[in-house]
């Protein structure tokens, strides 16, 4: 997969260097290239926002450095088809969720566009709208001062879904919000060694060997964490999907 980012803090994305990520970089199973939006402006002070058309406060971006920085980037070689997506990460946008990422985790290339100030001129989405699809999306309810801590978000849980990035090992399935079994359900408590810490016991059931049962175990206790931390996801699962188990639970 390929992505590439536009910004004005291309070091911003020095943790894309490290972990997992770091490493299908280094295998090449991801092809991630930052941009710094500054390379496509033209004048001596490289200015890339101005006053809001129509007052207020703060500044917007302008939409000359943009177009050009996609035009350039999605004009590139390197990739088998022919447009990207392009990711605005915005609080307008629509909630960012683990289907988001699972579906983006299929895509061959995709472009992360990140504003900062009060946004980037419209235009340039109504333009990119002509080319290529654009998703808007928000990872919360809550204004951050730009797109780049949201654009590390997105990538992360998109990268670790696109296949071979993950170990088999950490397999994404016991994921909380995983499609299947874990699908609105919330990961519940977790044990290593050693089997007693200042007192405390592994819950028995973990060391029975009994794989059916730790299944069982690991189902109930996802749903007393979702029914503690998140009650609202339970009304979201039907009602066949629940066994009769999960409703006594
Ligand atoms: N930019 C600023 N705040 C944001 C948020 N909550 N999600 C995505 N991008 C943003």
């Amino acid at each position: 997969m390929r992505i590439d980012i536009i910004t004005i803090f291309a070091d911003y994305f020095a943790p894309l260097d490290l972990s997992l990520i770091g490493r299908a970089r280094e295998s090449g199973l991801l092809d991630i290239r930052v941009h710094d939006l500054r390379t496509w402006t033209h004048d001596r002070h490289r200015t890339v926002d101005d006053t809001p058309y129509g007052g207020g406060p703060g500044m917007v971006m302008k939409p000359e450095p943009w177009g050009e920085a996609l035009d350039e980037v999605t004009g590139q070689e390197g990739t088998d088809v022919a447009v990207p997506r392009l990711v605005l990460p915005t609080p307008s946008g629509v909630p960012f969720t683990q289907p988001h990422a699972e579906r983006l985790s299929g895509e061959p290339w995709l472009v992360f566009a990140c504003g900062r100030y009060e946004g980037i001129d419209s235009r340039f989405v109504a333009d990119a709208r002509e080319r290529m699809p654009v998703e808007e999306l928000s990872i919360g309810d809550y204004v951050l001062a730009g797109g780049e801590s949201a654009t590390l978000v997105m990538v992360e849980a998109v990268a670790r879904l696109v296949p071979g990035v993950l170990g088999n090992a950490d397999s994404a399935v016991q994921d909380s919000f995983a499609p299947g079994a874990m699908e609105n359900l919330l990961e519940g408590a977790v044990y290593t060694k050693p089997p007693v810490w200042r007192g405390r016991e592994v819950p028995p059931i973990l060391l029975s060997g009994n794989h059916g049962a730790v299944d069982r175990w690991r189902r109930d206790e996802a749903l007393r964490t979702t029914a503690r931390n998140r009650p609202e996801l339970l009304d979201e699962i039907p009602e066949h999907e629940l066994d009769r188990r999960d409703q006594e639970v």
